[in-house]
């Protein structure tokens, strides 16, 4: 997998490892950044960064400003992982709510949000009354969310994987799925939505490395997976402009 993992590849394993909080998520941006157009100085907003390890890294591949915002992570903890890679200024720890936002409206060029948007995004209101608004017209959001390959229903679980499926997984579901949820959003107009083909193995990867720190249920579900239910679903999109067109990029 090396190949497609050029920027991540410079990151001590060590520190990923020990911070991350599911599957690899520098990986995991590392392949959704290649479908958004980041760009130096552009403000970010990183909602549900966990340890801010993705802030950090979207602050030093795009040279790009990033709120590194979360709920269980407090923000003094974040900030002395952005003080020590060098990063006071240029990444911003804040303790929020995803619906209790502190920002004003139109301020970041984009949005990202690694294996987090499920916790707080499967409502129809989500988009439009909390998250798009942040964004100005033609501003990108890109997320990455653990989901499955076919629907499973609210309450059931996948053959082969009963014994260790969660109510908190009812929130796993197809890329399709996804797609037909930001349909209804009248301020976002998708641009990708995909199951994603290397998620599974990056999601089999990262709870080896976690070691004890990873979850047992979790590695012992995505061994029992024989019909590959689960998967990693990566979503993109963009703010349409106020006449309901996409606004135009610049250099
Ligand atoms: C599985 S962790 C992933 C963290 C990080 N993105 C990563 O991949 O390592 C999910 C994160 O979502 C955040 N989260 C869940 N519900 C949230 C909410 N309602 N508002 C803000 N953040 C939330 C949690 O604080 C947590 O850090």
């Amino acid at each position: 997998m090396a190949t497609e993992f050029v920027k991540s590849m410079k990151y001590d394993k060590d520190w990923i490892r020990l911070n991350m909080m599911g599957p690899n998520p520098i990986q995991l941006l590392e392949l959704l950044s290649n479908k958004m157009d980041l760009r130096q100085g552009m403000r970010v907003l990183d909602l549900g960064c966990g340890m801010a390890l993705t802030s950090i890294f979207l602050a030093m591949e795009f040279n790009v400003e990033t709120w590194a915002t979360d709920l269980w992570i407090p923000a003094s903890a974040n900030y002395k992982r952005i003080i020590e890679a060098g990063l006071d200024g240029k990444v911003h720890p804040i303790h929020a709510e995803a619906h209790d936002l502190p920002y004003a409206d139109e301020f970041f060029d984009a949005v990202v949000s690694i294996d987090a948007y499920h916790y707080f995004g499967t409502d129809p209101g989500y988009m439009d009354g909390y998250c798009a608004r942040l964004l100005k017209p033609g501003g990108q959001i890109g997320v990455v969310v653990p989901g499955v390959s076919y629907e499973i229903g609210a309450g059931l679980s996948p053959e082969g994987l009963e014994e260790f499926w969660d109510k908190d997984f009812d929130t796993f579901h197809t890329a399709d799925w996804w797609e037909s949820l930001w349909k209804k959003s009248n301020m976002i107009e998708t641009e990708v939505c995909e199951k994603m083909p290397l998620g599974k193995k990056i999601w089999q990867e990262s709870e080896w490395r976690q070691g004890e720190h990873g979850s047992d249920n979790d590695k012992r579900m995505l061994m029992a997976d024989k019909n590959d239910a689960l998967a990693m679903i990566m979503l993109t999109g963009r703010r349409k402009c106020k006449t309901g067109g996409l606004i135009e990029t610049s250099e």
